[in-house]
């Protein structure tokens, strides 16, 4: 047995699940990632299979753990982070999905968003705080419970796809689609509590601990979630026809009694509290110890996810952000935060590779990230634009062609058009809080690279630090799942685990990169008005 406290914590993200194992310095000790795909069954169409999703989480679990050379048993507790929005329903009783789960990125729901009314919006966002969008839960339940289970859902057994039923220490397999089921009685039998639904996070939870659980991070992202009462709202349940019977327990994000403990019988082989349960973009956020109101991070993922704290009272971004929970501890206030969300950066680098403009990321490493072609402007509106603008049917484009644009062109507006769109919900934050972004707080897999961080700083136009610890939202998680056992007592006690980072400022012409702002900015709106 060590006598160092070690957690364990696992990320289930957009691409991938990790687990990785810190000490209580907030040392990564071990680390393993398993990859999923979503499926995509149509141009807005993109889900996963739960039961991959479980299965990549157990490959995770158990390889991390090898590679820690640790037994479970010797976890102090374990932190959840993950992808928000994304949503499912599964049989109360087996276990096993009903349905697929609908990813963040689905934007099948849009005229279900489209057709609410003025009085419908202005409770949506007065409720939850978010802007009506595809991107959340809501219009996605109301999808899976109208439309029922999907015909593609799998039929096979994932490699350690099991997990255990709500009743304590029952072993069972939840590989397979639930055969018992009806499609057409799905929302009448979550009405009667047969069928559950919930976020990734749920799920996992589910799955470890038996538990039907989320905390307060990922229910403000559902568009369900009165995010000052801290309840689920009545009036949008009723507006989005979901059963409350079939909703989780929403508990804070670090609980020391919250989210259950790890099945003995089960992928852990012992029993592990589960303390720590946040949204990855909020994860992210604690991650970098940001504390302090007014402190900002970036993560760049598939999308890139500004997240400003602003402190233990919700402000409001006019439309253009998203005002939500990004923490709170067992019997404490909640602390609220600004996002924007950009919805397609990380995914702009995959579909260059897709149409083959793009072999090598270390391609768009060119000197002069800024110096490019003025007139041409790329829009990554793949999934409809989201902050500031949000516009649910917008499609991109890349504008401004002639005949002597080239590739590197293109590929410069791409990256153009990254930086762009964060500089966008940056200056939503400023313009909101009043406060300026002198030293933002950046992360994620792209940033990693020192030459598009530089083209990053140069266009945003201001210093950015990127965190020398790259898993910044499995760092979160542990801290939550830490705080809430006594590894640390108080935030204040987080200070020396803060990972150190590297500062990238702006080195460009200032100037003239505000003025290629604008122009891509007019381009941006000229497409939100052809929608
Ligand atoms: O809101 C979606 C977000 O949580 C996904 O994050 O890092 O998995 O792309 P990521």
């Amino acid at each position: 047995m060590s006598e160092t406290s070690h957690l364990g914590a696992l990320d289930q993200g957009t691409s991938g699940t990790r687990f990785v194992i810190f000490d209580e310095s907030g040392t990564p000790i071990s680390e393993a990632f398993t990859t999923h795909q979503p499926r995509t069954t149509g141009a807005d169409r993109i889900e996963y299979d739960p039961l991959k999703l479980w299965g990549c989480a157990t490959d995770a679990i158990r390889r991390g753990l090898a590679g820690a050379d640790l037994d479970a048993s010797e976890l102090r507790a374990l932190g959840i982070s993950s992808q928000r929005q994304t949503v499912l329903l599964w049989d109360a009783e087996s276990g096993r999905p009903c349905t697929s789960a609908l990813s963040w990125r689905d934007r099948r729901t849009t005229a279900q968003i489209n057709a609410l009314n003025g009085e419908e919006r202005r409770l949506i966002r007065e409720r939850t705080g978010l802007e009506p969008d595809a991107y959340f839960a809501a219009p996605k339940v109301k999808w899976l419970l109208d439309e029922g289970g999907d015909e593609n859902q799998s039929t096979g057994r994932d490699e350690g796809a099991t997990g255990r039923s709500r009743s304590a220490g029952e072993e069972r397999d939840v590989a397979g689609p639930d055969d018992s089921r009806g499609d057409a009685d799905l929302r009448e039998r979550a009405a009667r509590g047969e069928v559950l639904l919930g976020t990734v996070d749920s799920w996992l939870c589910y799955n470890l601990t038996g538990r039907h659980v989320t905390d307060v991070t990922n229910a403000a992202q559902t568009m369900l979630f009165d995010i000052r009462r801290r309840e689920w709202d009545e009036d949008l349940l009723a507006l989005f026809d979901v059963p409350r019977s079939a909703l989780p327990t929403v508990r804070p994000s670090s609980d020391p009694e919250g989210f259950g403990v790890t099945d003995p019988d089960g992928v852990l082989n012992a029993e592990v509290p589960v303390t720590g349960v946040m949204g990855d973009q909020q994860a992210a956020l604690l991650g970098r110890v940001a504390c302090t109101e007014s402190n900002a991070k970036v993560t760049y993922g598939t999308g890139n996810f500004f997240l400003q704290n602003t402190g233990t009272e919700p402000i409001e971004a006019d439309g253009e952000l998203l005002t939500t929970i990004w923490f709170q501890r067992a019997g404490e206030d909640p602390y609220y935060g600004l996002e924007g969300p950009v919805f397609a950066t990380g995914a702009v680098l995959e579909w260059l590779r897709t149409v083959g403009l793009l072999e090598d990321a270390a391609e768009l490493n060119q000197p002069g990230c800024t110096d490019r072609d003025e007139a041409v402007h790329f829009v990554p509106a793949f999934g409809g634009l989201g902050a500031p603008e949000w516009v649910p049917d917008a499609r991109g484009g890349v504008f401004g062609l002639h005949r002597d644009t080239d590739r590197d062109d293109v590929l410069r507006a791409a990256v153009e058009a990254i930086g762009f769109g964060t500089r966008a919900v940056v200056e939503s934050a400023e313009a909101a809080t009043g406060v300026d972004q002198n030293c933002l707080l950046v992360d994620g897999g792209a940033i990693q690279n020192d030459e598009f961080a530089q083209c990053q700083a140069d266009l945003i136009d201001r210093p950015l630090i990127r965190s020398d610890v790259t898993q910044t939202t499995a760092l979160g998680a542990c801290f939550a799942a830490g705080l809430a056992v006594g590894v640390w007592e108080s935030m204040d006690d987080l200070e020396p685990c803060r990972p150190t980072g590297r500062t990238f400022s702006p080195s460009g012409d200032s100037a003239a990169v505000a003025d290629s702002y604008r122009r891509w900015r007019d381009v941006v709106e000229t497409v939100a008005q052809m929608t």
